[in-house]
């Protein structure tokens, strides 16, 4: 199969150990993720745990947060604060960090489908951006799926930038072995850029992927972005949650597990945004509140089991 020793290099990335946070840029996320982690290992500090998560709750990415698990990115060390010490906004903050800190990625099958679904609607170059691209699998498969565009990965997280670096030069080193120019070529096609989101310009773009599912409570924000920025006519696709901005028109909503595990939602960007209402707030996930104190309370216990207590 063409490009079989290159499709080869693109590795899942899901299971990849995480090293523990300690830029500075992240130094309060740790301070707070440090107290709730307390909390919630201490018994006697579990009602006020329940208490202060309790009206946050659309925020949390499951029942109990990400971060202060088995598998999230604090240290091991005490806390220096208390739960208390913690604003009630700083803390629903935390848990927006926590989410979108999240990592998961398709598939290289749920990719391959990606990519063949979309076909019809995509141009022939242009410039496809994703926003969020972790260790790179989107952007690097992008590559090889759509050969007449420049390719962009827009990172956060240094040590994932870093990752998919790695990555994307052990793809190229094995297109190398077959074909020096291709590998020239797609080399100069694609980009890792280590930026929060936010920042990044995405004024060219013709296709924006965006692995939202964590990312429920930035949906609005990123919608006002993409709004202001996207070129009139370019496509955005999102997982799990829509984008409900009225410069977005849905073109197409592809139900898991047609393309992925998740539903795909295909948006064009319309024409003129003066002309168009605002967007309305949106509450996109609400779980509701006893169901969620339930899991978190058996949480509780089966973290004390695996302690032994
Ligand atoms: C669910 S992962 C998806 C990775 C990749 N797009 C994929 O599908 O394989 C989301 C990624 O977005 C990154 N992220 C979260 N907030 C970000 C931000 N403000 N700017 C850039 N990246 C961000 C996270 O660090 C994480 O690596």
């Amino acid at each position: 199969m063409q490009h079989s020793a290159m499709r080869q290099a693109i590795t899942n990335g899901e299971q990849h150990l995480r090293p523990v946070l300690d830029d500075a840029q992240f130094a309060r996320y740790v301070d707070i993720g440090l107290a709730l982690r307390q909390a919630f290992r201490t018994p006697a500090l579990r009602d006020d745990f329940i208490a202060r998560l309790q009206p946050h709750r659309r925020l949390i990415i499951g029942s109990v947060p990400a971060g202060i698990q088995q598998h999230g990115m604090l240290p091991a060390h005490a806390p220096t604060h208390s739960l208390a010490d913690i604003s009630d906004a700083d803390l629903a903050q935390w848990l927006v960090d926590d989410g979108r800190l999240i990592y998961g990625e398709f598939t290289q099958q749920e990719l391959d489908r990606y990519f063949e679904t979309l076909a019809p609607w995509l141009p022939a170059h242009g410039h496809f951006i994703d926003l969020g691209s972790g260790l790179g699998k989107v952007v690097m498969t992008a590559a090889l799926a759509l050969p007449g565009m420049r390719c962009t990965g827009v990172e956060l997280l240094e040590y994932r930038h870093r990752m998919a670096q790695a990555r994307l030069a052990g793809m190229l080193d094995a297109a190398r072995t077959q074909d020096a120019a291709m590998a020239d070529e797609i080399d100069a096609r694609v980009r890792l850029l280590q930026q929060d989101m936010f920042e990044a310009d995405v004024s060219d773009a013709s296709l924006v992927f965006i692995y939202s599912t964590c990312f429920a409570p930035l949906m609005d924000r990123l919608g006002e972005k993409l709004a202001r920025e996207l070129p009139q006519g370019a496509l955005v696709t999102t997982t799990t949650f829509p984008l409900l901005h009225p410069a977005f028109e849905p073109v197409q909503q592809f139900a898991a597990p047609s393309v992925a595990w998740t539903t795909v939602f295909l948006y064009r960007r319309r024409g003129a945004l003066e002309a168009l209402p605002p967007a309305p707030a949106s509450y996109l996930y609400e779980q509701d509140g006893a169901a969620w104190e339930a899991a978190v309370r058996a949480a509780f216990a089966a973290y004390d089991a695996e302690q032994g207590a």
